[in-house]
């Protein structure tokens, strides 16, 4: 079993970061969650889940929602410094912000950890552990692309919102799941949601 923290931002797609979570619970993996107030919002205005305000609310709500075992899902609220992830004693095998507001990108870009979600991303920097963005704007500005460049360059996998179309997708879930896959096979997550280029059509053979 692995530990996971998901950081989930007000960008649009709050979708990716909600199947990302039942991904990564239904693995059997421990998850560490933070959700900003604007990515709190997003989420009800874009999936059917109503989130309550506390963090510990939150908690038992999706521990509930995705039938994950007691203690599987912490919640840690904005300032709530104690939490493993604060500091670099206790990271996590690895940090996802996903969805990612251009806001969060430009926090972490900078160091500002201002809140425990960008301490946290810090801390995953400073540490030189696996940190993963993804980021949806559009388009992006050119102050958005030298903070993915400067990030990438720290080692951090900048992974946009951009599913791919190859696959042929059928619903707007296919095109999540393009982009999930993703994110879940850098987290080295065991995933079947994507099928795996050139594993297919074997039969396509010269
Ligand atoms: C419905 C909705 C969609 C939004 N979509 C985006 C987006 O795709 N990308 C983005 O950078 N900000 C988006 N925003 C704006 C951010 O939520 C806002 O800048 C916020 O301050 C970000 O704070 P956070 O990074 O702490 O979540 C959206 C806001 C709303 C209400």
């Amino acid at each position: 079993m692995k530990t996971f923290a998901l950081a989930m931002t007000g960008a649009s797609g709050a979708i990716y970061g909600i199947r990302l979570m039942e991904q990564i619970l239904n693995a059997g993996h421990r998850l560490y969650l933070m959700i900003s107030e604007p990515g709190r919002m997003v989420v009800s205005m874009e999936t059917d889940l109503k989130l309550p305000a506390s963090s510990t609310a939150i908690q038992s709500y999706l521990t509930e929602y995705f039938s994950a075992r007691d203690g599987q899902l912490q919640v840690f609220g904005k300032s709530q410094w104690t939490a493993p992830i604060a500091s670099g004693s206790n990271v996590p095998d690895a940090m996802v912000i996903c969805p990612c507001t251009s806001g969060t990108l430009a926090a972490i870009a900078t160091g500002a950890s201002r809140t425990l979600l960008e301490r946290a991303g810090d801390v995953m920097i400073k540490e030189q552990r696996k940190l993963i963005l993804v980021p949806r704007e559009m388009p992006f500005s050119g102050i958005h692309l030298e903070h993915m460049l400067r990030l990438s360059r720290l080692g951090v996998m900048i992974m946009p919102a951009c599913p791919g179309f190859y696959q042929n997708p059928e619903s707007v879930m296919d095109l999540v799941d393009f982009v999930v896959a993703r994110v879940l096979d850098q987290l080295g997550v065991d995933q079947s949601l994507l099928p795996r280029w050139g594993m297919e059509d074997l039969d396509d053979r010269d």
